[in-house]
């Protein structure tokens, strides 16, 4: 099974990526994540993209597609992946459907999370990472069961991301009513689009998700 989940910063891609990838055995393939580690890693790629990420802008389509038609190549794909936060423009899903015809691959379905904008920042600006495994946590909506150790791991080193500040937050946001929204359209032309209400809670959101496969 391959499916895309779709929606604004902070609207729950990861976490509910990271909670599917477990339960059915699928890999979260995350542009984000997969830039970030460029950056890290002082790539060419890293280079090019880190001064567009920390502005809250999209980087380049040739880049993306390139990193996800490469990733898709790889061995554990095969059974199945889950698209974080990729396409985020129409070019990037034109060339998305071309890569999975040639590469013999389909798309299952597209889950649009939907969260209102003001309740995203609170989501962004309070969430913090494990830095050994990369679980997602939130100050108020997600804690570890015990403050200062993550569930996942027991590692206890946290991260913040560069560009979970509010001024860059409302750039991501203006980026993707202009640039990602119009995707809405062009997979819910195809009825290859599922939305789910993103403003329950972590669980219920899932739940949403896991009843809408079961009906696929
Ligand atoms: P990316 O890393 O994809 O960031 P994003 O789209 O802005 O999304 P986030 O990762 O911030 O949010 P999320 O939906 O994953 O939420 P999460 O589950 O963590 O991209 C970063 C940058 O890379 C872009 O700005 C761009 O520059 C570049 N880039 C990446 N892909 C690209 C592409 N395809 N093309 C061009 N450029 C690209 O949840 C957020 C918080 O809320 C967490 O703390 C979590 O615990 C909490 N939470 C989650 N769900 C709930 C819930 N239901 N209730 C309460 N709290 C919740
Ligand atoms: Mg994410």
């Amino acid at each position: 099974m391959n499916l895309i989940l779709l929606g604004p910063p902070g609207a729950g891609k990861g976490t509910q990526a990271r909670m599917l990838g477990e339960a059915h055995d699928l890999v979260q393939l995350s542009t984000g994540d997969m830039l970030r580690a460029a950056v890290d890693a002082g790539t060419k790629v890293g280079k090019q993209a880190k001064v567009t990420m920390e502005a809250g802008k999209l980087v380049s389509d040739d880049i993306v597609i390139g990193i996800i038609s490469e990733r898709i190549d790889e061995p554990d794909c095969s059974t199945g992946f889950i698209l974080d936060g990729f396409p985020r423009t129409v070019a990037q899903a034109e060339a998305l459907d071309e890569l999975l015809v040639q590469k013999n691959k389909k798309l299952d379905v597209v889950f649009e999370i939907r969260v209102d904008d003001e309740r995203l920042i609170k989501r962004i600006t309070g969430r913090f990472t494990c830095a050994n495994c990369g679980e997602g946590y939130h100050e108020e909506f997600r804690r570890p069961e015990q403050d200062g150790i993550c569930d996942k791991c027991s590692g206890t080193e946290f991260s913040r991301r560069k560009d979970d500040n509010e001024e860059t937050v409302r750039s991501r946001l203006t980026a993707y009513h202009t640039q990602t929204v119009p995707l809405i359209g062009y997979y819910g032309n195809s009825s290859r689009l599922k939305s789910v209400d993103g403003m329950l809670e972590i669980d219920s959101v899932f739940k949403q998700i896991e009843v809408a496969l079961t009906e696929l």
